[in-house]
């Protein structure tokens, strides 16, 4: 009941909403992850308070999207019909978390914007504590997208306790299970983080080789890779040596190409959450998410161009640690690290690329 306490605020406000909608009253009890309709949009667990009834999830609509002329030429006479399951679409995977929900509808929009195509696009929003579908809606109401629950119960019991608190939050791990939550039809979806801008054609992106690998993502070899696991692990070549035969270097898991249809046949889900067993008894790295993705993928990645994911913009939101670009092109601004650029601006006390964030920021009530 991880949200009771998050939400204490308008908690008697949100029962009240539940006793008096039935809608919400109707929604089936989650006993799986993923719904079961592609019409039906969400399965939510019957206690979970619907956000329109919440000042804090205030946002303006963003300025309407249509595709280019190019766009739909290609596919005259084929079906009309753009379901989730169209192969012509881009997939596009954010968690929407509420304490950065701000940033993942900055993500959007940034998308959204910067698209030749933006009809073609397929948005698929992971939620465990929140029904915003309505919010999504009313913010861009021509989207085609689709939110799925991830309940917080299945990694539970696998999350131990990492260096940064934010690190531990259970919709961290959903994209350990992007196969089980979207639509087996589904083949390939780009996850993304909800720090993060993108300032670029996105379907470019989309179109990148993957090879024979399974996923691709931007490669960093120069970075000190032995930071990431501790000296015990090092040490012990029943964990270490699941490196031999490969060349590992740190990526980082906010932007990933993803192929789900490899995913499942390899059983990657399940070789994660083995390495997450083998933390919680042996404690072999002190970061959250991240490092079973290295221990499977790293030296196995499809290499992305680096302009895809500029990362650690967010510093350590110390005043005065304001990070800098890579040097090379941009087509994705990244803040990983603890500060956030909403949050910075809302101080007035924001770090220069901050200002390129803004742009995209819906926050907050229409005019
Ligand atoms: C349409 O097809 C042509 C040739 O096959 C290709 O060059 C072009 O990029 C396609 N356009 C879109 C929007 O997919
Ligand atoms: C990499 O990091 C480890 C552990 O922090 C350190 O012992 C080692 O000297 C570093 N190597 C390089 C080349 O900096």
């Amino acid at each position: 009941m991880l949200w009771i306490m998050r939400f204490s605020g308008f908690f008697s406000a949100a029962m009240v909403m539940i006793i008096l909608s039935p809608s919400l009253q109707s929604f089936p009890p989650a006993e799986a992850i993923r719904s079961s309709h592609v019409d039906s949009y969400l399965r939510l667990p019957a206690h979970m308070p619907p956000a329109g009834t919440v000042d804090r999830f205030s946002f303006r609509r963003a300025a309407p999207f249509h595709n280019a002329n190019e766009c739909n030429s290609n596919h005259s006479g084929i079906s009309r019909d753009r379901s989730v399951c169209d192969p012509s679409l881009v997939h596009v995977a954010i968690t929407l978390d509420v304490e950065y929900l701000r940033g993942s509808i900055a993500a959007v929009h940034s998308i959204l914007h910067h698209s030749l195509c933006p009809e073609n696009i397929f948005f698929h929003f992971i939620v465990s504590d929140t029904n915003l579908e309505s919010l999504v809606k009313s913010t861009f109401p021509h989207l085609k997208f689709k939110v799925y629950y991830f309940d917080p119960k299945i990694v539970r019991n696998l999350i131990s306790t990492s260096v940064r608190q934010a690190l531990e939050q259970p919709l961290n791990y959903a994209r350990n299970y992007l196969v089980d939550l979207l639509e087996p039809c589904v083949r390939r979806v780009i996850y993304l983080d909800s720090d993060l801008v993108v300032v670029d054609d996105i379907s470019n992106l989309w179109s990148t080789s993957l090879g024979s690998r399974t996923i691709g993502a931007p490669e960093y070899c120069h970075a000190n890779f032995t930071k990431y696991f501790m000296a015990g692990f090092w040490s012990d070549k029943r964990f270490s040596g699941t490196f031999a035969g490969r060349k590992p270097c740190y990526f980082n898991t906010g932007v990933m190409v993803i192929d789900l249809f490899k995913w499942r046949r390899l059983g990657y889900t399940k070789r994660i959450e083995r390495w997450m067993e083998v933390q919680k008894s042996d404690r072999i790295y002190e970061l959250g998410s991240l490092p079973p993705f290295l221990l499977v993928f790293a030296g196995r990645v499809a290499p992305i161009e680096h302009k895809w994911n500029q990362h650690g913009l967010g510093g350590d939101n110390v005043r005065g640690s304001c990070r800098d670009l890579h040097p090379g092109p941009v087509s994705l601004l990244h803040w990983s690290g603890s500060g956030k650029p909403w949050d910075r601006l809302d101080s007035k006390r924001p770090c220069p690329l901050d200002a390129l964030w803004a742009p995209y920021d819906l926050y907050g009530h229409a005019q």
